[in-house]
């Protein structure tokens, strides 16, 4: 039963981008069959706490003496942990909020990156996710290509790539839409038109992606 991680993180539940493709994603990935299950979570809708204690960034043999985590927050770490290694592709939706990640998107990577849990350390295994897609969703108001001024002003993609690839060892791939406040920042008529062909083609990769993944 192939299982699909649908997480989205954007505040806005009305107009999202981020949130019509990761939606565009999982009906493609439903409609493989009704053995393609979905685990959903709406990280912004059911935000989750900040990491509680920093001991909970280590499994119990690494802690530092004397650490007591809270145990309702470490058994949500357990239960969010868990979530993800029960699935065979992780979906993000991550819009990009002042250059990186939203905070609660990022409450949920530092409830599930534990190294020699769910990342290696000191050459020990422990990558239970390790060559499993993640696709990443990424809307953002402004532009990011090489050679604007704005490249490498984004600082969530990158974060997303080293942590769910680099750490746990996922194959990322990312889905992007751009300029998405053309319209309301009256940006040229081109900015526009760019920013609703991204979408588009968009929209078109996340039902792709999900078919070729499913
Ligand atoms: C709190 C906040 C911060 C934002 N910061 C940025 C930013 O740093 N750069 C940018 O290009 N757009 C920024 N935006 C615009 C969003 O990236 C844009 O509206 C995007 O489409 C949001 O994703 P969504 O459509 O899925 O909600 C910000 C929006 C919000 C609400």
């Amino acid at each position: 039963m192939p299982n699909l991680l649908h997480l989205d993180s954007s505040a806005d539940l009305g107009a999202s981008r981020s949130r019509a493709i990761t939606a565009a994603f999982a009906a493609a990935w439903r409609s493989l069959g009704d053995d393609h299950t979905v685990t959903r979570r709406d990280l912004h809708a059911d935000p989750l706490p900040h990491l509680a204690d920093a001991a909970l960034h280590w499994p119990p043999r690494l802690r530092p003496a004397g650490a007591s985590p809270d145990s309702a927050a470490e058994a949500l770490q357990q239960e969010l942990i868990a979530e993800l290694v029960a699935s065979d592709v992780v979906l993000v939706g991550a819009p990009l909020y002042n250059y990186t990640v939203p905070s609660t998107l990022k409450a949920w990577i530092d409830n599930v990156h534990l190294p020699s849990v769910t990342a290696p350390l000191d050459g020990d295994d422990q990558q239970p996710m390790a060559g499993r897609p993640a696709v990443v969703v990424t809307s953002r108001g402004g532009a990011y290509d090489a050679g604007t001024p704005t490249a490498g002003w984004d600082h969530a993609v990158p974060v997303l790539q080293q942590v769910l690839g680099g750490a746990l060892g996922m194959a990322v791939e990312v889905i992007t839409t751009d300029l998405t406040l053309s319209e309301l920042l009256a940006m040229p008529a081109e900015a526009r038109e760019k920013s609703e062909r991204e979408l588009a083609s968009a929209l078109t990769a996340a039902g792709d992606a999900a078919r070729r993944l499913g």
